[in-house]
């Protein structure tokens, strides 16, 4: 009988812009201050991608130091997922440009739209490829460049974006206690009005009517997302931790979308964790939406905070309204 697969992290890689914008810099172009951001949301600072680059640029970069990290050429990898709300355009996929770039000649490329849960829906999705037995190796991004789409006037939002990408590889090992043991995906689609871009589809084109009424900017209603938020991640880990038997003791890590500390806390506090089970960036990056998850995986590998055997649990909330998580035994 064929042993059953599971979806193992092999490399983990991240990329940050270096442009770095203070709270004291906006500051100085909206009517806010660095004792506001720092304590409604946890951010001192963020990162700005250069006018000549794209969403697709920092996950080649991300990518690239997943493979090295997992000892992999890119001409081994069967599929690349790309979860971004800031594609570098329509079509073709964000993930097809990366595969090009990368030289990943036999994958299959697509992109994941599920607001700032797309990392987590992406891993869950690749997962379900090399669990199957479809592929062996797949390359999951999050990537994302909120500053494109940002009214820089705008101090409700502005203050709390940022731009990054990081990347998993994910390969198909025959080790049913190891890699991925469960994901958690859920939808609400009535809250979908709070937070999202009106302009730019098929319902508004881009017109010079559209870009006047500043359309294609993001719009968010801060407060409503944040009360979704707050019960939102204890939810999801809730539902991972009863789907695979454990419990809250069980929990290693808890790797959060980092989109404001108050959120991350209230997720800390209903599973009863102490801090030192969290990894947090939103300090230095603010709220990356996809590359929030696999950034902050990304930085605590690499500091050494995982060992073998450590049950992480990712979990993310965004846009959709979506949210959900993935749990996994770290294998490296
Ligand atoms: O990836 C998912 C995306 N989004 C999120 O997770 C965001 C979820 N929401 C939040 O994190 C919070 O709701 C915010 C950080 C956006 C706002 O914090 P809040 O504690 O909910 O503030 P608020 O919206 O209730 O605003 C409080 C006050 C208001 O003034 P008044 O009406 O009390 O006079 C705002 O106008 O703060 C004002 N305000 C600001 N003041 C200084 C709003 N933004 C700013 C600002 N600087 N940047």
């Amino acid at each position: 009988m064929k042993e059953p697969m599971k979806a193992v992290i092999t490399g983990t890689g991240s990329y940050l812009p270096d442009k770095i914008i203070t709270n004291d810099d906006l500051a100085q172009q909206v009517d806010t201050s660095d004792e506001w951001i720092r304590t409604r949301t946890g951010i001192r600072e963020r990162r700005i991608l250069a006018e000549d680059r794209a969403t697709s640029d920092m996950c080649v970069e991300a990518a690239k130091r997943a493979l090295e990290d997992a000892g992999m050429d890119a001409a081994g990898v069967d599929l690349i997922v790309v979860a971004t709300v800031t594609p570098d355009m329509f079509f073709p996929a964000t993930a097809c440009l990366v595969q090009e770039r990368l030289g990943a000649v036999k994958a299959a490329a697509f992109d994941l739209s599920a607001g700032c849960t797309g990392f987590v829906y992406a891993l869950a999705t690749a997962a379900q490829f090399l669990e199957t037995g479809m592929y062996r190796t797949a390359l999951v991004i999050g990537g994302d460049a909120l500053s494109r789409i940002t009214n820089w006037s705008d101090r409700s939002t502005c203050v709390l974006f940022g731009d990054g990408a990081g990347a998993v590889v994910l390969e198909a090992v025959a080790d049913p206690g190891n890699g991925i043991l469960g994901s958690y995906l859920r939808a609400d689609g009535g809250g979908g009005h709070l937070l999202h871009m009106p302009g730019g589809g098929s319902r508004c084109p881009a017109s010079g009517e559209s870009v006047a009424k500043g359309l294609h900017y993001l719009r968010m209603d801060g407060q409503e997302v944040f009360k979704f938020a707050v019960k939102a991640m204890g939810e999801a880990a809730l539902h991972l931790l009863e789907q695979c038997g454990l419990s809250r003791e069980d929990i290693d890590f808890l790797i959060p979308h980092q989109a404001n500390i108050r959120i991350v806390d209230a997720a800390l506090k209903r599973l009863g964790l102490s801090p030192d089970r969290v990894y947090t960036n939103l300090d230095k990056y603010g709220n990356m939406s996809c590359a929030s998850v696999p950034v902050a995986l990304d930085e605590a590998a690499r500091a050494g905070r995982f060992h073998k055997g450590h049950l992480l649990l990712l979990v993310a909330f965004g846009a959709g309204l979506t949210w959900g998580g993935v749990a996994l035994r770290w294998a490296k």
